[in-house]
């Protein structure tokens, strides 16, 4: 250590520091938990904290840093942190850092700032300041009750001839009360003002809030969907510059959403009436404070326009049951306003603030084309937008007054005519009754629906159908899509722009299996093959952190963990199955390696022993009964009919066994990694006997299955290491051999399709991965593209542009689970992947080949951006790439001939350092953050 850097670590010892010490830039990007910004209503009493050394700084490595969190800036800004100070801490960690200082409150502010120190033990300029404010944290933070129109809760009538629902207690409700913003301190007139105000609320249903007439936010169908009868999601809005002083109206709208709204297909149930729960709370300047819920002085309706409104069957909205200025001061409520009734909030739901960011508007799309429909009739226009999606439209069209304008909704037509189908049950329909003749603009507020193509009647047939009559609000949970992975081929870039297509289309609070038809739920089997995946392509740990909540209090005391979820309490789905229950190992287990967040295994180990204990009850002799759908929907299967076809060709109790193993093996690591030792050696024992009893009772002694041949039933061990030695070379050949026999055609279903590109890379056959991949014709990637998909299909058969839809009853064309191989976009094409936890260390491993002569692309890692660029022309390899700071690179280069291999402008002699460690591949080691030029001669 130098004479500066000795000074240097003395110096930051002291508490002040003076200017011309101050060497490096200060670290950038604070976020909390899961990456929240400054964020208000927060849900986590002991919040982490993270940041970011800037690409730009003059340190590559951090060796300590400092945290310092006061309750007010000036404190801050002062040094004084009177609620923590980290001290210098001698850590690499730049991520998920938790809180220990002073306990939080509900609603109580704080504000932080972290430096650094780095390799050189130089010390960093202090961030500039963040903050957090909490939420409502507990049940007894609440002083209102739950409020609803009288009339509500009576049984659901469905008059299946009709297809529709006749109750008037499906109508939303209109909710107002007005209050005078006064701080009521003193008798004397006071002069103090608003200072700050915050509206906590939720609603059992979808709420939308208002506050002297404007809306409090731009959410779409908040709190969400979490299991409502434990847990019900809290938001928070900052509403103080919407208050006046004086007099004021507080109002809301709610419809069912998914508290009240059906499951699945129709049956009788009993139901639930939805809610509103709002606390209103006013600082002034002179320290009072004023509250404002939901009790018995409110007024309710449920005679405003939107006169029903559901997510599978969509919203009517009548012009002339409009309330003009309902929701402000000066409003004549007529007889139909009611006095609500009240509720008490029930002590065994917890209201807790909403741990993820719920759902917007994240784009609008223009209609590309008005289609030329086979058959037309008159009065009747289809809109093409391009892009099939999860969203409402955006109406302008002329009307006449009292003519019902009837607006429906497809995923693609059927030899040219509107087809809807396979939306099942889902009546997906939007009404809207004008009250008077012109232009009006709609915009259905309480559903949602997927589709690409719109039909629309009972317009105002004088005028001509126009493009600008519509536009697609594509709505998901308020994310940041990243995805950028682009190359020198159309047919794959369409590809990946699908598959973000199909993330954007199935993340509405809950990951769903598909946005249109009577379903769009939580299935746990696609949700356990996308969740890595959908992580290389947009910023969703705190979604999946968020539902990994609700699949924990969804699991059954048992263990049992149900096939979709959240349930509800619904008749539906109750059952438990391999490959999709182990959502609950499998999933915090990846986000624990992409994140480095050990917080998630944490939260979710109890829910992994309990879901293995449930496993182990159904296995006998070490191999699972346990059932479920298998490998589902592979196509052309052995049974040709039935739900046996749905399951293909490899054995349920194979591929049972080969996750009760697979869970087996990660929850081994993850006891590990918390420090279970003991735990961690009795998994692994049951792992080995799982292995030994798979290998025994499925694989002959070439290493060949019993029974059918299958993709997925080789692709499974050599995925999950259930084979060692010369079963796995011998079950490599049988994989490379069943490829082959199908022509490079996939024959994979849910579980098996995800781990063709892993397995084909880890046996150094990359180029088969491109074979299948490049395929063109049935089944294969390519074949939904060359039929004009714009999202990944629930079946490789789903549709074709010269027979429109296959027959099947289950057939959305939005489905994500078949578009987890742009995984290997990022992991293999570009060669991005972590090598340790979190991407800390980052190995570069491109898979060239020669079908692509150029690919790009980036991954947010939580140190920073890792970019990678590749060009190859006459042999010549041209590579740039980014490393992010506090990371280290190896660059895994086997295809660049020895010799040839310069890095920024310096010749390497590439082997020495990997042959010394015993590396075999021509590789790089431990690189320094930075920019990267890399050449060399290629040959593929
Ligand atoms: C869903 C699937 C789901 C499956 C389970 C379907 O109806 O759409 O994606 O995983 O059922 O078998």
């Amino acid at each position: 250590m130098g004479l500066f850097t000795c000074l240097l670590l003395l110096i930051s010892a002291c508490t002040h520091i003076s200017a011309q010490q101050v060497k490096l830039s200060a670290p950038i990007k604070l976020t909390v938990g899961e990456g929240f910004v400054n964020p208000i209503g927060y849900y986590e009493q002991v919040p982490r904290f993270s940041w970011q050394i800037a690409a730009d700084a003059n340190s590559q490595l951090q060796q300590a840093y400092q945290i310092q969190v006061a309750s007010s800036l000036a404190r801050l800004a002062n040094a004084d942190a009177d609620l923590w100070d980290s001290q210098k801490q001698l850590s690499s960690a730049t991520s998920w850092i938790k809180y220990q200082g002073k306990a939080l409150s509900s609603r109580q502010q704080i504000f932080w700032r972290v430096r650094i120190w780095d390799e050189q033990a130089q010390i960093s300029k202090w961030s500039e300041a963040a903050s957090i404010e909490l939420g409502l944290l507990a049940n007894e933070d609440w002083q209102g009750q739950w409020i609803r129109h009288p009339e509500t809760g009576e049984m659901q009538a469905f008059d299946h001839k009709n297809k529709q629902f006749k109750n008037k207690l499906y109508r939303p409700q209109y909710l107002t009360t007005q209050f005078i913003a006064t701080n009521k301190t003193s008798d004397k007139k006071s002069t103090a003002e608003i200072k700050q105000a915050r509206l906590y609320i939720t609603a059992k249903g979808v709420f939308n809030a208002y506050i002297n007439g404007q809306k409090v936010s731009e959410d779409v169908m908040p709190p969400g969907w979490t299991p409502y009868l434990q847990r019900i999601e809290t938001l928070t809005y900052d509403v103080t510059a919407l208050l006046n002083e004086g007099e004021n109206v507080l109002a809301a709208t709610v419809a069912e959403g998914w508290y009240t709204g059906r499951i699945l297909w129709p049956v009788p149930r009993e139901v639930k009436p939805s809610a509103l729960l709002a606390q209103l709370e006013i600082q002034y300047t002179d320290g009072s404070r004023q509250t404002v819920v939901t009790d018995r002085n409110w007024q309710v309706t449920v005679n405003g326009p939107i006169r029903a409104a559901g997510n599978y069957d969509g919203e009517t909205y009548d012009a002339n049951y409009e309330m003009p200025g309902w929701n402000k001061l000066g409003f004549n409520h007529d007889e139909s306003w009611k006095p609500v009734i009240s509720e008490a909030l029930e002590p065994q739901v917890v209201l807790a603030p909403k741990r993820h960011h719920a759902s917007a508007v994240k784009l609008t799309l223009p209609a590309i084309s008005i289609v030329d429909v086979a058959n037309p009739e008159p009065g009747v226009v289809v809109f093409d937008m391009g892009q099939n999606m999860l969203g409402v439209p955006e109406l302008n069209i002329p009307v006449l007054a009292n003519q019902k304008v009837k607006i429906r909704f497809a995923e693609a037509l059927q030899k040219n005519t509107f087809y809807t189908k396979n939306m099942r049950s889902a009546i997906a329909t939007d009404y809207y009754t004008p009250a008077q003749s012109g232009v009006i603009n709609y915009v259905p507020t309480f559903t949602f629906h997927g589709y690409r193509f719109v039909e629309i009647s009972g317009f105002d047939q004088s005028k001509t159908p126009d493009l600008s009559w519509l536009k697609g609000r594509v709505l998901h949970s308020n994310f940041d899509v990243n995805a950028n992975f682009k190359s020198s081929h159309a047919k794959l870039n369409k590809l990946a722009e699908n598959v973000v297509w199909g993330l954007r289309g199935n993340f509405l609070d809950i990951p769903t299996d598909c946005p249109q038809r009577d379903e769009r739920l939580g299935w746990t089997g696609d949700a356990q093959v996308f969740a890595a995946p959908s992580m290389y392509m947009a910023d969703v740990y705190g979604f999946w952190a968020a539902w990994l909540q609700t699949v924990r209090e969804e699991q059954a005391d048992d263990g049992r963990i149900p096939n979709f979820i959240p349930t509800k309490e619904s008749k539906h789905g109750r059952g438990s199955s391999s490959g999709w229950g182990d959502a609950a190992v499998i999933i915090p287990w990846e986000l624990y390696l992409l994140t480095g967040d050990a917080q998630i295994l944490k939260e979710n180990y109890d829910m992994m022993q309990k879901w293995l204990a449930f496993h182990q009850e159904k296995v006998k002799d070490d191999l699972s009964t346990m059932g479920g759908f298998a490998d589902w929907l592979q196509p052309h299967p052995k049974a040709k009919e039935g739900s046996q076809a749905r399951r293909g060709d490899t054995s349920i109790e194979l591929i049972s066994t080969a996750y009760y193993a697979h869970s087996l093996d990660y929850i081994a690591k993850a006891a590990q990694v918390l420090g279970r030792d003991a735990d961690a050696a009795s998994y692994t024992a049951s792992f080995n006997r799982a292995k030994v009893a798979f290998r025994k009772a499925y694989y002959d002694e070439q290493t060949k299955v019993i029974g059918a041949a299958s993709q997925t039933s080789y692709l499974l061990p050599l995925a999950f290491g259930l084979f060692d030695g010369v079963d796995v070379t011998n079950a490599q050949q049988h994989l490379l051999a069943t490829i082959a026999s199908a022509d490079h055609h996939l024959r994979t279903g849910f579980l098996g399709t995800p781990l063709l590109a892993p397995v084909l890379q880890d046996m150094g056959r990359s180029d088969v991965m491109y074979d299948l991949l490049f395929k063109e014709t049935y089944p294969s990637w390519f074949y939904s593209i060359n039929n004009g998909a714009t999202t990944t299909w629930e079946r490789w058969n789903s549709y074709s542009l010269k027979d429109g839809f296959s027959k099947a009853s289950m057939n959305s064309l939005n489905h994500y689970a078949y578009g987890a191989v742009a995984k290997w976009f990022y992991e293999g094409i570009l060669g991005i992947k972590s090598a340790g936890v979190g991407f800390n260390e980052i190995n570069i491993e491109p898979q060239f080949n020669q079908r692509l002569t150029q690919a790009s692309g980036s991954y947010k890692t939580p140190q920073g951006e890792v970019a990678v660029e590749w060009s190859i022309a006459q042999g010549q390899l041209d590579m740039q790439v980014t490393i992010p700071k506090n990371t280290l690179a190896n660059f895994i280069l086997p295809q660049v001939q020895a010799g040839t291999l310069i890095i920024n402008g310096e010749s390497v002699s590439n082997q020495k350092d990997a042959i010394d460690k015993g590396l075999t591949k021509n590789m790089l080691i431990k690189q320094a953050p930075g920019a990267y030029r890399i050449t060399g001669r290629i040959s593929l």
